[in-house]
């Protein structure tokens, strides 16, 4: 690898289904392909006794190695095992996932051999950038150390420090997080320039993901102005809503009672649910299509013809959710739809004709198909991270959520509304806080929630400390002062006094805390694990083109002596014997290891040489 002057920082998106990188080189956009040539890389892990694959080849073996191919990562990261979300998604999933008792977070169980390993979501989504990592720095021919990586815009900050975390992981150095339809905006804005004030809503529609975002955009200056969503909402619901109605139909016109989603049938499951995602995408351009699942039938026999207006049908309430928010959206911007000048849409689920119109009716315009809803949020990230002194693009974003502490009741008081304009640098915020009427106590326990529900015990801890309180003075003075600063990366830093200026040093809520110096060992762990098997991956792909090249060479021999005679029938036919077994070994074996390729091959050239002496 050569060294630049200047390297490049890329901008990746990294989807629940898909992840796209990019990078800006002399004002052009490169969208990274791929080692298969393709512009997006699924988000999937699968963990085979002897490989770590990601990517396209992952998502190839996933039906042979079901319960070690981990996909859907980003609906856990950050979140706590017991998580309703989590929890209700643990029924569709057919990898295992359990409690890691000290951080209460979900760990994946992955069976390597006759070895259990296990790893945090994190760690999968580190794995991903990793790879993304190595598809730039080969592409651009030098290390790439530093990325701008989108999140969902009402991601909250254990899921966006836990994003960034998984990036330190696979090896970035400076790492900013921004906002998915910020990112979108701005590959909108910089594509369609101008000077003239106009207020775009982007309608970002992912794989496991939808986010509406409202922005002013004026020359290269984009101020969000609203943003709302469904962090658990995409087009693998619309998937499996499919999916469960072909089963539903199939059991009707059977007069069965099977239910497909119980562990013995993972197979027929997973092969519908490819089916159903195939049928999904088909409608988006065709009117009908024919779904062949004959394998749920032991006499074979079952197909549905699917129409554009069925499926449509069974995934009204979820469109409809879509809709409404936009008005939420309007709402919180406080602006009427007539006041949007431009709509843009992002994710693979905006393709859906449906979703188009319902979008056309509601704003009784046309909607801007320019930019591609694969790349954008890719690119617009390599916008942002490749920036020059004298080309600035100016973001004024919000937060997502309010932010606030515990009061003698439980209750949340609210010290950053939802919606502040971040970063917040100098506008400090101050907030008194009275001792509960009770005997003097010398710490107060303070309690920092993110959320929007009156009760604490449903909003998301972000951190505790405590603070010191001044003994002289009467309990009904103590007052604590809290004062909460946002970075534009959504840091919050957080800093506390009592009234006589006790002052505790201010404490960052950046990092998760969540992990203990262990875990974050076997992190590091699995990382050189994950770099030590792509070494091994090159050798031994080079050792099984050595398998071919002799068992050709075997083939030649036996070829050979049809014009002469100086092997025996016998010998011929133990020849041809090894050749062929050699050939279902290659087939059988898509995950030997090093060991088995070596002995292998010295199994061959045995073969060979013994047979080479009677030529
Ligand atoms: N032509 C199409 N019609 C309908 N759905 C489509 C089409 N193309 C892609 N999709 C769906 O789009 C989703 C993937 O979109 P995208 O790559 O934008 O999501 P993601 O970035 O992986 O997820 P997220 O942004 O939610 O984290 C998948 O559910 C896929 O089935
Ligand atoms: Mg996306």
């Amino acid at each position: 690898m050569t060294t630049p002057r200047e390297k490049l920082v890329i901008g990746i998106d990294l989807g629940t289904t898909q992840t796209c990188v990019a990078v800006i080189r002399n004002n052009h956009t490169i969208v990274f392909p791929n080692e298969q040539g393709y512009f997006t890389t699924p988000t999937i892990v699968s963990f085979t006794k002897n490989q770590i694959l990601i990517g396209n080849a992952a998502e190839n073996i996933k039906s042979r190695n079901i319960e070690n191919t981990i996909y859907d990562s980003k609906r856990l990261i950050g979140r706590d095992y017991y998580d309703q979300i989590v929890q209700k998604d643990k029924q569709y999933w057919k990898f295992k996932i359990e409690e890691e008792p000290n951080s209460k977070r979900p760990q994946y169980i992955i069976k390597k051999g006759n070895k259990i390993d296990k790893y945090f979501p994190e760690e999968i989504s580190s794995l991903i950038l990793q790879k993304v990592k190595q598809i730039s720095s080969d592409y651009l021919g030098y290390d790439v150390e530093d990325a701008v990586i989108t999140v969902p815009a009402h991601f909250n900050n254990a899921q966006r420090t836990a994003t960034k975390e998984a990036a330190i992981n696979a090896g970035f150095n400076k790492i900013r997080i921004i906002n998915e339809p910020t990112a979108a905006a701005i590959a909108y804005g910089l594509d369609n320039f101008s000077d003239q004030e106009r207020k775009v809503l982007i309608f970002d529609f992912g794989g496991g993901t939808f986010d509406i975002s409202i922005l002013k955009i004026k020359g290269k200056k984009f101020e969000v102005l609203t943003s709302c969503g469904d962090s658990h909402l995409g087009g693998e619901d619309l998937t499996l809503r499919l999916t469960e109605n072909i089963f539903k139909q199939f059991n009707e016109e059977n007069n069965k009672q099977i239910d497909f989603f119980k562990p013995e049938y993972i197979n027929k499951f997973y092969k519908t649910r490819n089916i159903a995602e195939r049928a999904k995408k088909e409608l988006s351009t065709a009117l009908e299509t024919f779904l062949d699942i004959d394998f749920l039938n032991n006499d074979g026999n079952f197909f549905i013809n699917l129409t554009r207006g069925q499926f449509e049908g069974m995934c009204e309430d979820i469109f409809e959710k879509c809709i409404l928010l936009i008005g939420k959206a309007l709402k919180d911007a406080k602006l009427k739809k007539e006041e949007i000048n431009d709509i843009v849409l992002a994710g693979g689920t905006s393709r859906i004709p449906k979703i188009q119109n319902m979008i056309h009716n509601y704003f009784g315009k046309e909607i801007k198909k320019t930019i591609n809803p694969d790349e954008a949020i890719a690119v617009g990230a390599a916008y942002l991270g490749n920036i020059k002194d004298n080309n600035i693009i100016e973001i004024i974003d919000i937060t997502n959520y309010s932010i606030g502490i515990e009061d003698h009741e439980g209750k949340m008081q609210i010290i950053v509304p939802r919606g502040t304009l971040i970063p917040q640098k100098d506008k400090k915020t101050f907030f008194k806080f009275f001792m509960p009427k009770h005997d003097y106590i010398k710490r107060y326990n303070v309690k920092v929630y993110e959320g929007e529900n009156v009760y604490v015990k449903n909003n998301h801890l972000l951190e505790q400390f405590s603070v010191s309180v001044e003994e002289k003075k009467k309990k009904e003075e103590n007052i604590i002062k809290i004062k909460i600063e946002i970075d534009k990366d959504s840091i919050i830093k957080v800093t506390a006094m009592t009234n006589d200026i006790v002052s505790e040093p201010p404490i960052t809520i950046e990092k998760s805390k969540l992990y203990t110096e262990e875990d974050m060992k076997t992190f590091r762990s699995h990382a050189q694990e994950f770099k030590e098997k792509e070494k091994e991956k090159t050798k031994i792909i080079v050792a099984k083109e050595k398998i071919v090249s002799l068992n050709e060479e075997l083939r030649k021999s036996i070829n050979s002596n049809d014009s002469g005679s100086k092997f025996s029938r016998n010998e011929i036919q133990k020849m041809q014997n090894i050749y062929n077994k050699t050939n279902k070994w290659l087939n059988d074996n898509y995950d030997s290891s090093l060991e088995d390729c070596n002995s292998k091959i010295n199994e061959l050239l045995k073969s060979i040489n013994e047979y080479n002496k009677k030529k």
